[in-house]
């Protein structure tokens, strides 16, 4: 397993694997890697006949008052876990080498990015799309994989790849969650014991919004008021968002009909953690 640090060692490796005949699965992440991280190079490493992770904490997704700095690192421990799993290639640049003096292009999507995450954080998903698009450039990937945990994100990187034909298929892979619910997720690691606990209310409020989806109810008005709820008994936790939206579009509905996603950000202390499931 090879760590490289510049665009122009990823591409002359690409490209000898490409001369070899061999296909390409690229797992794009910001590093501190658990194991949501690992089923999506696992999954790489069962289609592909090599796999390029790259770990960059792209600071272009970012908020001018959220944790860039703060983000947890570790890139000698994420090494040795993109090796265990058989992964060949890590990509890891620094923000310079990513965004040189005078960099001034980015991909800027509408309507998707308007909703659920992007209305408290709206200038986060033009630096996703911006990075993800300058790492397929650089990666050349046949297949991608990006967490089902980050259902937003991944509607919006699918819909990108159609819009701009780009020549790759994105796979989308499910939440891997701990024994009691809470989805993997770095930030988790900033909770304190007792956040820890509070968090649960993410996933079991979830539960409680699947339970009456089942039950036959149409209204997605009353699955919100049910989470909603929940969540508002836990005095550690505070909502940024609860939704109901159309899985396609991400538009808000009142009716269950199709595909939805119900989706929320919650603030456990300080920390903001999103979760979803598509129903
Ligand atoms: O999901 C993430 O970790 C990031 O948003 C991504 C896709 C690696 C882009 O920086």
């Amino acid at each position: 397993m090879k760590l490289v640090k510049t665009i122009v060692e990823v591409r002359e490796q690409v490209k000898q694997w490409k001369k070899e005949g061999f296909t390409i699965g690229f797992v794009p992440t910001m590093g501190y890697l658990h194991e949501g991280h690992g089923s999506l190079i696992k999954k790489a490493r069962e289609n592909n006949d090599k796999v390029v992770v790259s770990i960059f904490v792209n600071p272009m997704q970012f908020g001018p008052s959220e944790d860039l700095e703060s983000y947890p690192r570790d890139i000698e421990k994420d090494s040795k876990y993109v090796e265990e799993l058989g992964g060949h290639l890590i990509f890891n640049p620094e923000p310079e080498e990513m965004y040189d003096d005078g960099f001034c292009s980015y991909v800027d999507m509408s309507v998707l990015t308007e909703e659920l995450c992007g209305l408290s954080r709206p200038t986060h998903f033009r630096g996703v799309c911006t990075v993800v698009n300058k790492l397929f450039n650089i990666v050349q990937p046949n297949n991608a994989y990006f967490g089902e945990k980050d259902a937003q994100q991944l509607a919006i990187i699918k819909r990108m790849v159609k819009d701009l034909n780009m020549d790759l298929q994105i796979v989308g892979c499910p939440i891997v969650r701990e024994e009691d619910g809470l989805a993997k997720s770095s930030r988790n690691t900033y909770l304190s014991e007792e956040e820890r606990k509070a968090a649960l209310v993410l996933s079991k409020s979830l539960k409680i919004g699947k339970e009456l989806l089942e039950s036959g109810c149409k209204d997605a008005g009353k699955v919100r008021d049910a989470i909603v709820e929940y969540i508002e008994k836990e005095p550690l936790a505070r909502i940024d968002y609860v939704k109901v939206v159309n899985a396609l579009t991400m538009q808000q509905v009142q009716d269950i009909k199709g595909e939805v996603l119900v989706a929320m950000a919650v603030y456990i202390g300080n920390t903001r953690l999103i979760d979803n499931f598509m129903y």
